[in-house]
């Protein structure tokens, strides 16, 4: 038998066409493009080519987002399922009960055709922001707000929780958000739905799998992670102490580190330009300055103790991003969710069209 690695460290799994990562230059690609230039696009045309593997001409992105704005909404039926399936401190708890529910609904379940499970992504795009913003709103004791189509899809998002329209640059930083979000190779969460898609299991199968694995605090659970420590440091002067306090106990500070990344997240870098832009427009740096002495002190420790930096991963600066978007906190780990839906349900379709069952041996002791 050959030798283990503890959590499948440098293990190359499987070939994917999806997502490419450098992780020594800090590079990270979607179906070729890199993630700088696809941020400037919107959130549809970047679902569009993560699920069909290119980018849509204009007549393909129009009739595309027409499609998606028409899938946005949910029954009445699903509304009384989310009055009854109140989630406690995570929404996501109440998602993915939201998300079984759909699948039971959907007409076309049990069909594994390709064109059936790009039906099914598509109303998994479309329909997921409606879902939380209705849990949130039915949480709440309100009526949910119907999804407008003259938003874009963060846009539309940040309406459905707040009943008005967001400024021009909260729609840009949701749909970056989302967009930055979307995709990232195999993460826990997209090996764990790649897993249960080799089974051959349905496409809501899979989503449910990988919404459960995102949840964990070394995973997505970290963007709702930096959002309590943001609040707990409450002020750039402590970050320096917060973070020997923390190094000294032992503890991992969230939105710091990854396995793959060397020299730093391509991704926290558009976002932390993005929490600039957003503090100097609401003129409160607060959340930002904090954010920042956070990254230096981890910075200068690591360096000091190992010999090598820390750098944020893409939850550290989403989390200050969310901070001043107002996401509720029980909210944010979905919200990372409905980003990254696109880039599951291409995981899904890439398993099922070259599948092997994926089981690998373990090593008795
Ligand atoms: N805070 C303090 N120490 C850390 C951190 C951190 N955030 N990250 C890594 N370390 C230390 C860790 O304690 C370990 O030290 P030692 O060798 O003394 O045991 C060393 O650095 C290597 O870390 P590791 O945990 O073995 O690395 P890994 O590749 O197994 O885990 C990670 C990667 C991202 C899970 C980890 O860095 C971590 O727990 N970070 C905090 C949680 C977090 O931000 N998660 C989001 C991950 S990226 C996006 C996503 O998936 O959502």
């Amino acid at each position: 038998m050959q030798e283990t690695k503890k959590g499948l460290e440098g293990i190359v799994a499987l070939d994917t066409s999806i997502s490419f990562i450098d992780g020594m230059q800090g590079i990270l690609k979607y179906r070729g493009l890199a993630i700088e230039q696809l941020a400037e696009m919107s959130y549809d045309s970047v679902s569009y080519l993560l699920v069909n593997g290119m980018l849509p001409n204009d007549q393909e992105l129009a009739a595309y987002s027409f499609r998606l704005k028409t899938e946005r909404r949910i029954n009445g039926e699903m509304i009384d399922i989310m009055r009854v399936c109140n989630y406690g401190t995570e929404a996501l708890d109440s998602l993915r009960t939201a998300i079984s529910c759909t699948a039971q609904m959907d007409h076309e379940n049990d069909n594994n055709s390709l064109e059936a499970n790009k039906n099914k992504a598509i109303r998994l795009i479309a329909k997921l922001p409606t879902m939380l913003a209705a849990l949130y709103r039915c949480k709440k004791g309100e009526t949910p707000y119907l999804p407008d189509d003259n938003l874009s899809h963060g846009a539309n998002f940040l309406y459905m929780l707040r009943g008005e329209a967001p400024s021009a640059i909260e729609a840009e930083a949701m749909e970056k958000d989302f967009i930055i979000s979307a995709e990232h190779e195999l993460n826990p969460s997209t090996f764990a739905l790649r897993i249960t898609a080799s089974t051959l299991a349905d496409v809501y199968s899979a989503i449910i799998t990988g919404l459960c694995t995102l949840k964990g605090p070394l995973h997505g659970g970290a963007r709702k992670g930096v959002m309590e420590m943001l609040d707990e440091v409450g002020n750039p002067e402590n970050a320096n102490a917060y973070v020997l306090h923390k190094l000294a106990s032992k503890q991992k500070i969230m939105g710091f580190g990854h396995r793959v990344y060397r020299t730093g997240d391509p991704r926290s870098r558009i976002f932390k330009e993005m929490a600039r832009r957003l503090a100097d427009e609401k003129g409160d740096p607060t959340w930002y300055e904090i954010a920042e002495s956070l990254e230096h002190a981890m910075y200068r420790e690591f360096l000091e103790m190992r010999g090598r930096p820390m750098y944020p991963n893409v939850d550290f600066y989403s989390g200050v991003i969310y901070k001043y978007l107002d996401i509720p906190l029980e909210l944010a780990t979905s919200v990372f969710a409905i980003g990254r839906v696109s880039g599951w349900t291409a995981h899904c379709f890439e398993q099922y069209m070259d599948n092997r069952v994926i089981r690998p041996r373990a090593h008795y002791v």
